[in-house]
């Protein structure tokens, strides 16, 4: 017979497998509140409670979202929240054939003694939250470390502390039956050069792979987060999609075992367009030369166009939410390595 944390390991690989199958990937939709705040700000939608609620409303319920969309991480507040008409967003996300996950950091706080460097925290009582979480429906929880680069960092300290933090949440995660989207995220902002991105992810990745094996995380039900290895934002040489395809699956053939099922990037910043021709780029010049599915777990990059269409406005719902499965769309067809520019137009 088999024990029980066996069944706990096939459970977690399952969903591992499942959140990476086919032509799928991650819907980011776990924005705290002061974050959610923020981008409504941006745009001119009141920050309110319901505003988020109906937002988020608009998303889970996009017209056939679950066609290319495996997961979606969800909140502490959206988690518990519902529909108007009364059903548990969850019961909507479970019914459209999407996994529903959740964010169990509490935020990245400054590291003493390292100006301009942060820590993620949120390990205290993580156990009795992630049993909460798991009761409720999640079958899989993310956690968001933040380097920045500059002059002198990320240093070792930084590094190191973010890798451990990861690999404690990671073996929390499995123990409680949800899968761990391990998420090291080396920022855009900045004038350093792709290759010194490449460096930092490099060496952010090893270490974080090093705490895993260590707190005896089972790679096989993982999924990774990683940032795509760019140019800073500000860097005056900006290299093309071809350059930074093959700069980040250079770097992650070096550092991620081939044991781990999935990499899902996050989309830091660059636009819808951007980060899906990225992608694509990716699966088209790796197609036989990966041991892992390259997918997205895309927030801004999947998100902004409907938000900004959306504007708070009841009647634009509908139309927000073909922005909405438009961007998803894109991004399934990137997993094939079939995006191309002329999807942008064809689809409105
Ligand atoms: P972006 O795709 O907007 O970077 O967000 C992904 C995410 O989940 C950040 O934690």
């Amino acid at each position: 017979m088999q024990s029980v944390s066996e069944m706990n390991a096939q459970g977690l690989i399952d969903t591992a497998r499942a959140l990476v199958a086919g032509d799928k990937g991650l819907l980011a939709m776990d924005e705290s509140n002061p974050t959610c705040n923020k981008r409504f700000a941006m745009v001119g939608i009141p920050q309110t409670e319901e505003a988020r609620r109906a937002y988020r409303e608009l998303i889970v319920t996009t017209p056939g979202l679950g066609e290319c969309i495996s997961g979606v991480i969800l909140y502490d507040e959206t988690i518990r929240q519902r529909k108007k008409d009364g059903t548990p967003f969850i019961k909507v996300i479970i019914d459209a054939g999407i996994i529903p996950g959740i964010k169990v950091d509490t935020g990245a706080k400054n590291l003493a003694g390292h100006p301009g460097e942060k820590i993620t925290e949120g390990l205290d009582g993580l156990r009795e939250r992630l049993a909460e979480y798991f009761q409720i429906g999640a079958r899989f929880a993310k956690w968001r470390a933040v380097i920045a680069v500059g002059a002198g960092i990320p240093s070792r300290g930084c590094i190191e502390a973010n890798a451990q933090a990861l690999a404690r949440y990671a073996a929390l995660c499995q123990e409680a039956g949800l899968v761990p989207i391990v998420e090291p995220e080396v920022l855009m902002d900045g004038e350093h050069t792709l290759n010194r991105c490449g460096e930092v992810t490099e060496d952010v990745l090893r270490t974080v792979f090093g705490q895993l094996f260590i707190q005896r995380v089972a790679l096989e039900g993982m999924i990774l987060k990683p940032n795509m290895v760019l140019p800073g934002l500000t860097c005056p040489k900006q290299e093309g999609v071809d350059e930074v395809a093959d700069a980040t699956v250079k770097c992650l053939l070096r550092a991620v075992p081939a044991a781990v099922p999935g990499i899902a990037f996050l989309s830091g910043g660059q636009s819808g367009e951007l980060a899906s021709a990225r992608l694509n780029a990716m699966n088209v010049r790796f197609k036989s030369r990966r041991p892992w599915a390259l997918a997205f777990s895309f927030a801004r990059a999947i998100q902004q166009p409907a938000l900004e269409i959306w504007h708070g406005r009841e009647a634009t719902v509908p139309a927000a939410q073909q922005a909405l499965y438009h961007r998803a769309r894109c991004n399934g067809a990137a997993r094939r390595g079939e995006y191309n520019a002329a999807m942008e137009r064809t689809w409105a």
